[in-house]
């Protein structure tokens, strides 16, 4: 019988305080540390629905809703919301909480991509993604209309690549 999994079986939570390091001179968490965070809980994510090594393939487009300030809090939640053959869509949502007074800011919401890898670097099948809630139902219905808008975006990015090649632009 074919290998399937819910949700709950992929979800990862990260928590962690926001500290100088992670900042930029505003006093803000650095985007780009923000988005290895992002990245770090949807690779777990989605090794836990696969048991298999897993690359990022693709990162939706991340909007940056509310700063997140030294001091805050930072958490990320992700879990799988739809899987093709060898893929597997992890939605990230990263919430801001201000520790002395408790208020807490959905911050960012990204969709990421992961391809399951053999032992010979090659996409291999993910068990199929089994949606239990009304939420999960329509993250996974709406999942395979995401996943064809990504696959014209890699066609149209494989073009432009091919276009520029890897050699200096001038
Ligand atoms: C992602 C990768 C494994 C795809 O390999 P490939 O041989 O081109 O595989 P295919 O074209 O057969 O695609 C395999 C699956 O990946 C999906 N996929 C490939 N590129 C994708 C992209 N850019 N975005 C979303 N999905 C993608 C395909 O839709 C397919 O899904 P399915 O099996 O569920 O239908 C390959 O391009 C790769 O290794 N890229 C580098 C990954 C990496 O190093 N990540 C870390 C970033 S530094």
């Amino acid at each position: 019988m074919e290998e399937t999994k819910h949700n709950r079986d992929s979800l990862v939570i990260k928590t962690s305080i926001v500290l100088p390091p992670d900042t930029n001179n505003l006093g803000t968490m650095f985007g780009g540390k923000l988005m290895a965070y992002i990245d770090d809980v949807a690779a777990i994510s989605a090794m836990r629905h696969s048991r298999t090594n897993s690359v990022t393939a693709s990162m939706d487009s991340v909007d940056f809703l509310h700063p997140i300030y030294e001091g805050n809090s930072v958490c990320l939640e992700g879990f799988v919301t739809y899987t093709g053959r060898t893929s597997m869509e992890v939605m990230v949502r990263v919430i801001a909480e201000d520790l002395l007074t408790g208020e807490r800011n959905i911050c960012a919401i990204s969709f990421l991509t992961f391809v399951a890898i053999d032992g010979n670097g090659k996409p291999t099948p993910v068990p199929k993604l089994v949606p239990q809630t009304d939420m999960q139902k329509n993250l996974f219905e709406t999942g395979k209309h995401r996943a064809e808008i990504r696959k014209k975006r890699r066609k149209d990015t494989e073009l432009i690549a091919s276009t520029f090649g890897a050699d200096l632009p001038w």
